[in-house]
């Protein structure tokens, strides 16, 4: 299943029940959030008081990153708040088997992130073991920065790669996604797009509506292709 996953970095942080609303009413189906430390990237954005807040006023599929040097520290308090997915960052774990285990214990969606320049390859051994590898297209910590040409070509290695092994892991891709460079982000194997600026900036229902509109033509298209 394709997915936009607003993030809520974008939004405007006055205002984050509307803009929670807003974008859960045009059919967003996930709601990323970013959590940063100030240690594994260099800024810090919010935590788990604020994820528990906002769990009751959504029933969005919460969709955490966290950018936080060895995550298993709080990826049970994380859970606690509600978090349906736990993304943590292959170069943030010393010990990236047991950290993965200890999110599927918790028994919430397990994910990992690479940043731009880390290879598909440190992630392989535990490919079976996750439901989501979310490729970094640009450097974590801020929003609103370029899509790094180069990780498109990582993310169709990425779902060649899966098919082979016969595994349907989601593959997220997130910075720098818009309503330009979307299709070519689902035709590579992409299946979940995070998009903080190119959602929140201007009428938020508006994009996500043309982003599903995306969607729904490469759906259409691929069913055509598939009956060829
Ligand atoms: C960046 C975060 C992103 C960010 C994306 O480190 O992980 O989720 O919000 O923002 P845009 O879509 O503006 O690049
Ligand atoms: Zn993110």
């Amino acid at each position: 299943m394709t997915i936009l996953a607003p993030s809520l970095l974008g939004s405007d942080f006055k205002n984050l029940e509307r803009d929670i609303k807003t974008v859960e009413q045009a059919g967003a189906k996930y709601l990323h959030l970013d959590v940063m430390d100030g240690a594994f990237v260099p800024s810090i954005s919010f935590g788990m008081p604020l994820l528990k807040s906002l769990r009751s006023c959504t029933d969005m599929v919460f969709d955490v990153h966290m950018m936080v040097e060895e995550p298993a520290r709080y990826t049970d308090a994380i859970r606690e708040c509600g978090a349906d997915l736990i993304c943590i960052h292959a170069e943030a774990c010393r010990h990236l088997d047991s950290a993965v285990n200890q999110i599927r214990l918790t028994g919430a969606k397990a994910g990992i992130a690479l940043n731009p320049a880390t290879p598909l390859s440190a992630v392989e051994l535990v490919l079976p073991l996750v439901d989501m590898v979310l490729i970094m297209s640009v450097n974590p910590g801020f929003g609103g920065q370029k899509f790094i040409p180069y990780t498109l070509e990582k993310v169709r290695s990425l779902r060649v790669h899966l098919n082979e092994l016969g595994l349907n892991t989601d593959i997220q891709v997130d910075g720098g996604v818009t309503l330009e460079n979307a299709k070519a982000l689902l035709n590579a194997g992409a299946n979940i797009l995070v998009a903080g600026t190119s959602v929140f900036k201007g009428d938020a229902g508006k994009n996500v509506q043309q982003f599903l509109e995306i969607f729904e033509k490469y759906k259409k298209e691929s069913l055509r292709t598939d009956r060829k």
